[in-house]
């Protein structure tokens, strides 16, 4: 019997929760053993919730249980989630995540941790929501040299230009819709000022290209001085605007960027609406892949952290770090110097 613990009860915990109660046989089933819940941490109490068998309200509960084999972090933000995780590796028990703040700042040190404890930490929810994207660029496309990574990575922003652009909806309106949907991070303004697609694109670029790169060195701008005037001069010409986040090697070098760009009906990205989010994926053999899915939501993203739970219940000990992800950064070519 396999016991994992969940650290953060709100959107993606919740969802968590819901797989496990739901999909129980499925995950025993795939796992090739029992999986279970033991524990769930949060900081309130939560009185005729069914997380309530589950509930406490201590870190050290968890990290000193020898039962705990994974720990799924679904807190978010850098404190105190980067110590509690660095703590759960260090103590043998494999983290899933799908905390992007954590990945892009903390990555390389938490993943030589894992390998150095030999346990897993895995992050697939950490782009994408629930678009398997994070596994395959990193164990599937093994035989290519992947050039470029890119597309729309934000679930709220891309639901906020789509109503925006569909039904004339103001930005503070869907916005607020956004943030009831579960979509939004807790600070709104990582997803309109384009910093939590810049995470991202610098999370799988990392993947993709093989070197760690810093979400810090990475060109990027919002969506907030999009006016309806922008929307409705785009739909004039036949275009709309989405938030892009590119990341892409050439021969002299190599560059990310986040920014809202109009396109027409020709890009493919032209009808990723909504919540979807769509990332394509281009490798010397493999040519053009893409992959579609909601970008954001308590049930993608628990699918997808879940998934994760099955990968280290199943792999114990397996790592992204040296099968795509190394330690050394990445240098990004200047904005100017970009072909
Ligand atoms: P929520 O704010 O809904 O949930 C976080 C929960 O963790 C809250 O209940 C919070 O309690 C609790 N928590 C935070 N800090 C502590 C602590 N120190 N001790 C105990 N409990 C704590 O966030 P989400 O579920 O939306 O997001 C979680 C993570 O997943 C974030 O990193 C986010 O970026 C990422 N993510 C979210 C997606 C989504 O669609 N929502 C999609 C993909 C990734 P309190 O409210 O009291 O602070
Ligand atoms: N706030 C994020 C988004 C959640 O809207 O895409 C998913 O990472």
């Amino acid at each position: 019997m396999i016991k994992v613990a969940v650290l953060g009860y709100g959107t993606v915990g919740s969802g968590v929760l819901e797989v496990f109660q739901k999909n129980q046989e499925i995950l025993n089933q795939n796992v090739g053993e029992e999986i279970e819940l033991k524990y769930v941490l949060d900081r309130k109490k939560f009185p005729g919730d069914p997380v309530e068998r589950y509930l406490i309200h201590d870190f050290e509960t968890i990290v000193n249980d020898p039962e705990i084999k994974i720990v799924v972090e679904v807190m978010g933000g850098l404190n105190p989630s980067f110590d509690f995780v660095k703590r759960c590796l260090e103590n043998q028990k494999s983290v899933c995540t799908s905390n992007k703040e954590l990945v892009a700042q903390h990555g390389t040190d938490l993943l030589l941790t894992a390998k150095e404890h030999h346990v897993n930490f895995l992050f697939e929810a950490s782009c994408g929501g629930g678009i398997p994207i994070i596994r395959p660029l990193y164990q599937s496309l093994t035989a290519d040299r992947i050039d470029e990574v890119s597309g729309i990575l934000n679930g709220t922003t891309n639901y906020i230009l789509s109503k925006m652009t569909s039904d004339g909806y103001g930005f503070e309106e869907v916005l607020k819709r956004a943030q009831d949907k579960g979509y939004a991070e807790r600070d709104p303004q990582a997803d309109v000022e384009g910093y939590d697609a810049c995470r991202k694109i610098a999370i799988l670029s990392s993947l993709a290209f093989g070197n760690y790169i810093d979400y810090k060195d990475i060109y990027t701008e919002g969506i907030t001085d999009i006016t309806a005037t922008d929307i409705k001069y785009a739909k004039a010409a036949g275009a709309v605007i989405k938030l892009l986040a590119i990341g892409r090697r050439t021969d002299q070098g190599a560059y990310a960027l986040v920014c809202p760009v109009m396109i027409d009906a020709s890009n493919s990205l032209y009808s990723v609406n909504s919540v979807f989010n769509a990332v394509s994926v281009h490798g010397n053999m493999i040519g053009d892949a893409m992959f579609y899915g909601k970008g954001a939501g308590k049930r993608p993203t628990a699918s997808a952290v879940v998934a994760d739970v099955v990968e280290a219940a199943k792999n114990p000990g397996t790592t992204v770090m040296g099968d795509g992800w190394n330690a050394k950064k990445l240098e990004l070519m200047p904005l100017d110097d970009i072909p």
